[in-house]
């Protein structure tokens, strides 16, 4: 009979599409200025499936990270969607995108979601505490040495260098091996030895199954280290590179910021 061929196989995992960790479909963001619509983000549209450490260069003001929290749901994109594990972001109750912050999603932007008045070590073990957990000591002390803040773990915020906060946050997100990281520049404010050891754990993250790391940087040295590098300008994506070496990534940005003038 005909209708008994070619039946829909739901027996074969590998038959089933699987969703792409982070998937934007044109996204646009505009922010009120003085009474008037500031556009930023274009139209961006990138998708980073499981497993890629993908990183994202431009200009300052370019609109790198406004488009990480539009991705990340911290920010609500002004039109376009963004779904991460195929889940819309969009059509999430405001309760049902913090808890998906709260288990899924890392951050490490630089003192985000730091407590002032705890210390390292509980800022660290923040999660576990508001999931009404013992936190496992031993194991986020592990961490917090692997972040080199061994010698911090009293210290509160206000009195951490900016390269610490940034490391405390990542603390807290290697702890709890998120779905999907975002990280806005998180070697930005680090000496090189420090900035090598966020990048060698974001990539242990991003090899993990499952998981994905799309961070912002600056430096050419850690865009050459991940799969991808998209570079955004004037707030839209204008190239995408699978980068072979640093000099490669260096020279990709200098001849797009003279484009970029030229126009
Ligand atoms: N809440 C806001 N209200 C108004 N304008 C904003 C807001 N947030 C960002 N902008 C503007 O959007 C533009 C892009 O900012 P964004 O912080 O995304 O840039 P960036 O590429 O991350 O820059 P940098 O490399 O300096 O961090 C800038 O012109 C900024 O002033
Ligand atoms: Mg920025």
């Amino acid at each position: 009979m005909s209708t008994m061929t070619n039946p829909p196989r739901t027996d074969d995992a590998s038959s089933v599409a699987t969703p792409a960790a982070i998937d934007a479909v044109q996204i646009s963001k505009s922010f009120a200025v003085d009474g008037r619509e500031l556009p930023i983000l274009h139209e961006v549209s990138l998708q980073v499936p499981a497993n890629e450490l993908v990183a994202i260069m431009g200009p300052s003001g370019s609109g790198k990270s406004t488009l990480l929290y539009c991705l990340a749901g911290l920010e609500k994109p002004s039109s376009g969607g963004v779904r991460l594990n195929g889940i819309e972001l969009g059509r999430q109750s405001r309760t049902a995108l913090a808890k998906m912050r709260r288990h899924d999603i890392g951050f490490v932007f630089q003192s985000y979601n730091l407590i002032p008045t705890l210390t390292a070590y509980e800022n660290v073990a923040l999660p576990y505490l508001l999931a009404g957990h013992k936190p496992p000591r031993d194991e986020l002390l592990e961490v917090i040495d692997h972040v080199g803040l061994a010698h911090r773990l009293d210290a509160r915020p206000p009195s951490m260098s900016g390269g610490e906060q940034q490391r405390t946050a990542l603390a807290r997100v290697l702890s709890q091996q998120p779905q999907i990281v975002f990280a806005d520049e998180p070697t930005g404010a680090l000496d090189s030895r420090s900035g090598e050891l966020v990048l060698s754990r974001l990539t242990d993250i991003s090899r993990q199954p499952g998981r994905a790391v799309l961070l912002v940087t600056h430096d050419p040295a850690v865009a050459a280290h991940c799969d991808r590098v998209l570079f955004l300008a004037d707030g839209r994506l204008v190239y995408e590179l699978r980068p072979r070496s640093v000099s490669e990534v260096a020279d990709t940005l200098a001849r797009l910021s003279t484009e970029s003038q030229e126009v």
